[in-house]
């Protein structure tokens, strides 16, 4: 079972359009700047009640679906994010407590937008070992939750969206064939989203947050970012190939990360690769991180563009510095599911919910029969102490 196929795929993006002119309304930009420099004439926000998460299991639920899998079957759950909800519960474990996959391990992995390409290889990885069979791989991103909207040097390349495969293991060779991970720690810099500052210890105080800390935006050297992705895209890909003993004429499709036209049309250049052979959706997405190459991979799939024994290519570049880049023999046939199998299971998640539900009332009551505090006495109880601390804290810097 040592090689890792794709057999299911889905993305979700959040109804909210925003266009290149709606952001001209905020910043001092236009739709033909953006579009002329980016690519990107819009891109979706997600709603007052759409997190990560939910974003993720959407994702997930579909890619589900198309492989016609049970969430109990599945053994892992990786979610490629830069915007999760919290440092813990990861992103991964609400997926898999909605998805109601009670037999699955769940955990996060920051790559930035080398993320999906990143957990798609350590998800094949762990197949390739007969550790696992079945595991999902999701990038998901709400991005616009970590925006400065006064910087038209970052505001209008992001959008929030999710998408997600299922990785299945086969003992027929195929899958990914090949891939590379790949980071630059000092060029760290160039592109940063602060952590932890986003809910300040009580201890702290406000004079942490004046001392320029707090500031949970996403900062980008564009132009540094621009020549180094140029860079590692191309030789990434030719690296790829080679370790999957192919060469770039064995290329059927390129799906890149989606974060400007213009990087791809310098990569084309360089690799002297037409641009037909890369997959480009971020006229409507945007640059989605993380959810960038999942969501291309279904778009491309849905254009008719990927059809069996192609050899595909995927590759990431971002914060970190990241890259990475993965082939992917694409042969497999979705099974043919109906209607009433797609109603069925829905119903599925909505019983998932249902349980969790249930499990953490079970909890609830386990914990009073204790004795031992709720989980709401026990929050309760730490912001007692956090204003206790803050007190001390202030009679001490009088002192
Ligand atoms: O997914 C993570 C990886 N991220 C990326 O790959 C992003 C890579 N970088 C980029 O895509 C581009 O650098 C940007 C799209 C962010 C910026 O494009 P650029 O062509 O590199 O512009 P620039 O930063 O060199 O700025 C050129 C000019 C500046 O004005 P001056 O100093 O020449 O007068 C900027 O102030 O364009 C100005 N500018 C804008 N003007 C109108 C910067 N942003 C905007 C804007 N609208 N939104």
């Amino acid at each position: 079972m040592k090689y890792a196929h794709i057999v299911g795929w889905g993305a979700y993006l959040p109804k909210k359009v925003l266009t290149n002119d709606d952001i001209a309304l905020m910043v001092e930009t236009s739709d033909e700047w953006i579009y002329t420099r980016t690519g990107i004439r819009e891109r979706r926000i997600a709603g007052e009640k759409e997190t990560t998460a939910t974003l993720a299991f959407e994702g997930a639920a579909r890619a589900l679906a198309v492989a016609d899998i049970h969430p109990s079957q599945v053994d892992l759950i990786v979610v490629a994010t830069s915007t999760p909800e919290y440092i813990f519960p990861s992103t991964a474990s609400r997926v898999q407590d909605y998805l109601g996959a009670h037999r699955a391990g769940a955990f996060d992995l920051s790559a930035a937008c080398s993320g999906f390409v990143y957990g798609l290889d350590m998800a094949a990885q762990a197949i390739a070992t007969g550790s696992i069979k079945i595991a999902i791989v999701i990038g998901a991103e709400t991005l616009s939750r970590v925006m400065d909207w006064e910087d038209r040097g970052t505001c209008i390349l992001f959008g929030d969206g999710a998408g997600a495969v299922v990785l299945k293991g086969s003992s027929v060779p195929g899958g990914l064939l090949s891939s590379t991970l790949r980071s630059d720690g000092s060029g760290g810099e160039l592109l940063t989203l602060p952590a932890v500052y986003h809910n300040p210890v009580p201890m702290l105080g406000p004079e942490y947050l004046q001392n320029g800390h707090g500031d949970n935006t996403i900062k980008m050297n564009g132009r540094e970012v621009f020549r180094f992705a140029t860079k590692v895209v191309s030789d990434s890909i030719e690296v790829v190939v080679q370790k999957a003993g192919l060469t770039l004429d064995d290329v059927d499709l390129i799906v890149p990360h989606q974060a400007n036209t213009r990087i791809i049309e310098a990569v084309a250049k360089r690799l002297k690769l037409p641009m037909d052979k890369f997959f480009l959706n971020i006229e409507q997405a945007g640059n989605t991180s993380a959810a960038s190459i999942p969501i291309a991979l279904v778009d491309a799939i849905h254009a008719g563009r990927l059809h069996p024994d192609d050899n595909v290519v995927f590759v990431g570049f971002g914060g970190g510095l990241t890259w990475a880049a993965g082939v992917i023999k694409w042969d497999v046939t979705p099974p043919q599911v109906s209607l009433a199998d797609r109603e069925w299971q829905r119903a599925r998640y909505i019983w998932a919910r249902l349980r969790s539900r249930i499990r953490k009332l079970s909890r609830r009551i386990g914990a009073r029969l204790l004795g031992s505090p709720t989980p709401e006495a026990s929050l309760r109880d730490v912001e007692k102490r956090g204003k206790g601390a803050r007190v001390q804290g202030g009679k001490g810097e009088r002192d």
